[in-house]
């Protein structure tokens, strides 16, 4: 996916290889000796990548902290795995100072987490570089639950992606968790109408108002995908198709006539596979420097008091 515009963006394979061969490893076993611990850090990975991807490109802008910063944004509650970043970009920059971007980090971690709970792997262009630019309201490029279809088709356009696309990436929605502030408005009174959402399966229905009860705390927590939360499998769309997906978003996949049928795959009457998932390899038009330092309390949050009223100058 997208790979014409990425090479002409200067992205490419081994990016790292000369000046730092061991960049891929590092994040790797970074990522793994987090996930041994706490496997929920997978998902936390691939969604960051993703909300960093949304606004501006792959460019870390995600990370940079700060009043307004896009990481203090409604649409990014609930972003976990910075720390995962972090100690990978500081075991890169005891080996390879100023020479790994934290885009490509992220870009790595997402890869890595997908690959490590069973899904597809794949080869990472790397290159990117770290942007400046952080504003909360560059968030509204992301998409919502309560989106209609049309909107998350619209959002995804405005990447560069296909109607395909927007299906194989939620796809992603495989692994993960939601807290039930994001959905439980489905479950009664929906759309004013004193009923839940009719799309909701019979089954499922009580399942989910058990675990979020009217009343209840607004941030438990509640897998994605009922039946695996932790592997990366065909069981996401399965949930699509039979009325067990939990965000509204994510069932009317099955409402559109266009994305059912992406979402049954090559064959009426099963589903696809979400073999092809790939986040957007670009990077912002406005990334610097690749060997940024954004760890907490190292990050250019100071720049951001600057960072609209002076564009930096590219890099020669
Ligand atoms: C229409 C598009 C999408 C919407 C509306 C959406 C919305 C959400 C919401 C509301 C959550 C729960 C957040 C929380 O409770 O903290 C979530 C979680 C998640 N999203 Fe999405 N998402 C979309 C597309 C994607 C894409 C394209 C990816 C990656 C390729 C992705 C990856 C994830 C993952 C892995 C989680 C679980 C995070 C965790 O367990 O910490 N999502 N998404």
């Amino acid at each position: 996916m997208r790979s014409s515009p990425v090479s002409s963006q200067g992205l490419q394979v081994g990016f790292y290889d000369s000046n730092c061969p061991d960049a891929e490893d590092i994040v790797r076993s970074t990522v793994e000796q987090y996930y041994n611990r706490d496997a929920t850090v997978a998902p936390a990975l691939l969604r960051l990548h993703f909300h960093d991807c949304f606004v501006q490109g792959c460019d870390a802008s995600v990370l940079i902290s700060g009043p307004s910063s896009e990481r203090t944004a409604p649409q990014n509650t609930g972003l976990r795995g910075f720390e995962v970043i972090d100690d990978a970009k500081s075991q890169l920059e005891a080996v390879c100072p100023g020479v790994v971007s934290c885009a490509d980090i992220l870009a790595l971690a997402a890869r890595d987490s997908v690959d490590l709970t069973g899904g597809p792997s794949w080869s990472v262009q790397l290159g990117r570089r770290d942007g400046r630019v952080s504003s909360a309201s560059g968030a509204s490029a992301l998409p919502s639950p309560a989106d209609p279809v049309s909107v998350q088709k619209q959002k995804f356009a405005a990447q560069g992606l296909s109607d395909k696309d927007l299906v194989t990436l939620v796809g992603a929605h495989t692994i993960g968790q939601t807290e039930c502030q994001f959905f439980s408005y489905r479950l009664s009174n929906f759309t004013a109408t004193g009923n839940p959402d009719p799309s909701i399966s019979q089954a499922f229905l009580p399942q989910l108002r058990a675990l979020c009860p009217p009343n209840g705390d607004p941030r438990r927590t509640v897998a994605l995908d009922k039946d695996s939360p932790g592997a990366f499998d065909v069981s996401f769309f399965k949930n699509v198709r039979d009325g067990n997906a939990v965000l509204e978003s994510d069932q009317r996949l099955w409402s559109d006539a266009g994305r059912r049928a992406e979402v049954r795959g090559e064959h009426p009457g099963a589903v696809r596979a979400p073999v092809q998932l790939r986040v957007p390899q670009g990077h912002g038009e406005d990334g610097r420097s690749r060997g940024e330092d954004r760890r907490a309390g190292r990050g250019p949050e100071a720049l951001l008091q600057n960072q609209l009223k002076k564009r930096p100058a590219r890099p020669g």
